[in-house]
């Protein structure tokens, strides 16, 4: 997810930026204990695919932003991307996988990139979006409800509705509403032309041009509303090589990153270390309601230090578990102790507002704690030996910060190590460590 921002340059376009609080049609579904344990057979590779940080010029031009306002709590760096392709009608259309949102939405020919605050007015912006959707909808569009939505990052998209039939790991979700996005100012990684949205219906209505609209149901809630899957869905992702991986490995496990729909994906894991732990309403993080919207859990504690010193801080903290965020985002408070943690310790990098240890700084424990298990970090996660400063001597951390009321996030940083299961049916999620790859 992108982090929703209440107004940005999308409402001079129009877009209104609303958050509204209502009841939802969203019904629970039946639930059973202990099917979680099977690999499904409905499993797709992920492509993960790393921007080398010295062809993104978008974070550069996102983090000019930040220092401007001299704070880093804005800084949503995406320089690794989990891609699948969704199928309609035999078109691939690669899109990057979020559980940090409910829409999907893909583009389609025509549309336009616009930036409104472009400085180079002899050249056009490219939003590094593929060419997406190319014949017509085959179940029509939605007339008179349009689409938008913008991010603190200022990036937007805006557009339609439209209902396709959109098959993805085997499984075709029939007469899927999409969106249809015709107008954006996106940072895109070059390959895809949309995203999927894995979270709650709550999510589709609440920030949309058209406040009024009614809920709909998003493609894996279609899936098993329609009882072609349990209502769980997983993930294991695989840290990134340092360049491009376009075909995942076809054995099992290692290095190759699934999503999965139904069941676990066939990956390696301690099945000793799973834990649980209920998926917490939206008023955890303080909107006026009770409903399920997205990933939110509660982090019972966290653990940092050098082995053998941890401490810990138990207070508990809700987390989105989101794996459209590369970089986890944690409250300052807790990831100034993480930086110093470092021998040596971080520091602040004010070319891009994140923090940095020298590449072969001893890297500290740092752990969170669910369902009374404590999953740690991997240290090549924590300092990320394939993203680096303009000198090469220093390494990006893995955990930005945030404010210590705002929203915390356990992106692909924290999500690289374990198995995450996203049970729907039981309103919990569940964690087991991946066995080292
Ligand atoms: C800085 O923050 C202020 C308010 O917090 C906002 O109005 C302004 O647009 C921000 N500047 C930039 C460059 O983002
Ligand atoms: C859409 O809006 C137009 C113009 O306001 C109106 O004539 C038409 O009936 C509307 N269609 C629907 C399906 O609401
Ligand atoms: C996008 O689609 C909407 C709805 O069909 C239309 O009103 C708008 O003009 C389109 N914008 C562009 C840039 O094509
Ligand atoms: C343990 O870590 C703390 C800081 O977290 C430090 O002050 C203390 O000296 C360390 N103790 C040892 C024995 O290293
Ligand atoms: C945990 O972090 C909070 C917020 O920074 C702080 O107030 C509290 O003292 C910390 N607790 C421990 C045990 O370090
Ligand atoms: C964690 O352990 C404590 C003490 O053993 C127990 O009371 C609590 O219910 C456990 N919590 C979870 C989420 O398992």
């Amino acid at each position: 997810m992108r982090l929703t921002r209440l107004t940005s340059p999308a409402a001079a376009l129009g877009i209104t930026v609303v958050a509204v609080t209502r009841a939802t049609a969203f019904t629970r579904a039946d639930t059973r204990v202990g099917f979680y344990d099977a690999v499904t057979p409905h499993y797709v590779a992920m492509d993960s695919h790393a921007v080398p940080s010295s062809h993104d010029l978008h974070v550069r031009r996102r983090d000019a932003r930040i220092v401007v306002n001299g704070s880093s709590s804005l800084v949503n760096v995406h320089d690794v991307y989990y891609i699948i392709d969704l199928d309609m009608r035999g078109e691939k259309i690669p899109v990057t996988v979020d559980t940090g949102s409910s829409d999907t939405w893909v583009v389609k020919q025509p549309y336009e990139c616009i930036s409104l605050d472009w400085e180079h007015p002899e050249r056009k912006p490219n939003c590094g979006l593929g060419d997406g959707l190319k014949g017509d909808l085959s179940g029509g569009v939605v007339a008179n409800v349009s689409f938008g939505r913008a991010y603190v990052d200022g990036t937007f998209v805006s557009g339609y509705f439209g209902y396709e039939d959109v098959t993805l790991a085997g499984l075709t979700a029939k007469h899927q509403r999409l969106a249809i996005v015709n107008s954006t100012y996106w940072y895109g990684d070059g390959r895809t032309s949309g995203l999927l949205g894995l979270a709650y219906p709550y999510m589709t209505s609440l920030d949309g041009a058209d406040a009024s609209q009614p809920l709909y149901d998003p493609i894996f809630t279609t899936l098993w509303k329609d009882k072609l899957i349990d209502p769980v869905f997983s993930m294991a992702l695989s840290r990134a090589a340092d360049q491009t991986v376009k075909q995942p490995a076809a054995d099992e496990g290692h290095e190759t990153s699934y999503l999965a729909f139904g069941g676990l994906p066939p990956v390696s894991y301690d099945a000793a270390s799973w834990a649980r732990t209920p998926i917490l309403p939206m008023s955890a993080i303080n909107m006026d309601t009770q409903e399920l919207g997205l990933y939110l859990i509660r982090a019972e504690s966290f653990v940092y230090g050098q082995k053998g010193n941890l401490t810990t801080n138990g207070t508990a903290w809700p987390v989105l578990i989101d794996a459209g965020s590369t970089l986890s985002v944690l409250p300052r408070s807790l990831v100034d102790k993480l930086y110093a943690a470092f021998d040596p310790p971080a520091k602040y990098m004010s070319f891009n507002g994140l923090f940095y240890a020298r590449c072969d700084a001893k890297v500290p424990e740092f752990g969170v704690t669910f369902g009374n298990r404590t999953f740690f970090f991997a240290k090549e996660d924590l300092l990320r030996q394939s993203a680096r400063d303009p000198t090469g001597e220093y390494c990006r951390i893995g955990v930005t910060d945030g404010p210590d009321d705002g929203s915390n996030v356990l992106g692909v940083t924290f999500l690289s190590s374990v198995v995450a299961v996203f049970d729907i049916g039981l309103h919990e999620m569940r964690f087991a460590s991946r066995v080292a790859y």
